[in-house]
């Protein structure tokens, strides 16, 4: 194993601390199941303009991980992914650590920061990350709560707010809501004052309350309209329910955010549903929307606030380092995690 740790000489500036040439990654070089992804050796990246280099503390796996992991819905891949193999073979986009380099036009750092946000190969020692993605690390959040918060806690954020545009007093049905976007809505939902209902399965629905719901629903027990109540917003995250049948959750002016949901289809995962509710939006007093996350500081900077000041506090449901990566992500799949699935890369020098 090549272990060297030769400086690199053309970095825009870089930390007193050599940067190893090659580094441990959790890798895969074609889309399939966990076992597709192993730790290897790869070299170090480097910094492009406006690009900095983390060594990275910890990462955070989500869903968006098993999508890139699979090549699934085919859809994603068109999207810039990689038709025949991921374009990046390191997974992980959820990153805290410190920066250690960075490339020309970067005035917002310097080596040494410790810092959270986006990264490209965040399942690895060091990553390259955008610099407009990334904000300083608040003193008041670890670097394992930071990691574990930006990719989730953003979609949350927007979905509530600029696309659910919510308001205190409202009732808010988040569906989905112990996992990791739907256990940042809740908390995020409950700090802005609304009266949060979250729907999940039954040995989640304590962490639903815990997490700010004052009501928690098993959906293997209750369906959404049987609920007994109607819902200023809806946050649908999981499940797959029919747009009438959440109409029917909804007030007659209420509005539907559509964020994800699994199982809809190996081509387009079900994008249709997404499609159909914005059309029939056009024609009734309901406001039915679904929106990509856009992964700026728009979102990044008041997410890293809400953590600061103790507004939301993420829920590590599961851990592992980058040799348990490919474990982890196979247990997200299949039995599922509350919160958030911690990476621990290693603790900054
Ligand atoms: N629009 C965007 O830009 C965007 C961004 C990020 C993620 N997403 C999508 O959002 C979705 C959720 O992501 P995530 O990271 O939060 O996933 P996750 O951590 O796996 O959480 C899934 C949640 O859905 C619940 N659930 C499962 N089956 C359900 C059902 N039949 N009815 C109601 N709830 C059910 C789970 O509850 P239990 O575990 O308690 O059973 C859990 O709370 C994914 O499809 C992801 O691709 C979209």
């Amino acid at each position: 194993m090549n272990t060297a740790t030769t400086a690199k000489p053309h970095l825009a500036e870089a930390i007193d601390e050599p940067i190893p040439t090659s580094m441990n990654a959790a890798v895969q070089h074609r889309y399939g199941n966990a076992e597709v992804v192993e730790l290897e050796r790869v070299a170090t990246p480097e910094p492009g303009p406006r690009q900095v280099i983390v060594h990275v503390a910890a990462s955070g796996i989500d869903r968006g991980v098993v999508h890139l992991m699979t090549g699934l819905p085919l859809l994603i891949r068109l999207a810039g992914f990689g038709v025949m193999r991921p374009k990046q073979p390191v997974l992980g986009a959820d990153v805290a650590g410190r920066v250690v380099a960075v490339g020309s036009g970067v005035g917002r750092f310097r080596p040494g920061d410790e810092v959270m946000g986006i990264a490209s190969g965040a399942f690895a020692e060091y990553a390259v990350a955008d610099a407009d993605k990334l904000v300083m690390l608040p003193a008041e959040v670890s670097m394992e709560h930071a990691a574990v918060s930006t990719i989730s806690g953003i979609t949350a954020l927007q979905a509530l707010t600029t696309v659910g545009r919510v308001g205190p007093g409202q009732r808010v049905l988040v569906i989905g809501a112990s996992g990791g976007v739907g256990s940042f809505a809740v908390q995020i939902a409950a700090a802005l004052g609304a009266e949060v209902t979250g729907v999940a399965g039954r040995s989640s629905l304590d962490a639903v309350r815990s997490f700010g719901a004052v009501r928690a629903v098993d959906y293997r027990q209750t369906r959404i309209d049987e609920i007994g109540q109607t819902f200023d917003l809806v946050i649908d995250i999981a499940g797959r329910n029919s747009l009438r049948r959440i109409r029917r959750t909804l007030t007659p002016t209420g509005t539907l955010v559509i964020v994800g949901g699994e199982d809809g289809g190996r081509v387009t995962g079900g994008i249709g549903r997404n499609v159909r509710a914005v059309l029939l939006s056009l024609f009734v007093r309901q406001r039915l929307t679904a929106f990509i996350s856009k992964e700026t500081l728009e979102y990044i900077e008041p997410l890293a606030g809400l953590l600061a000041d103790g507004s939301i506090t993420p829920h590590v449901g599961a851990h592992t380092d980058l040799a348990g990566v490919a474990h982890a992500i196979e247990q997200l799949e299949t039995t599922g995690v509350i919160g958030k699935t911690l990476v621990s890369v290693a603790g900054p020098s």
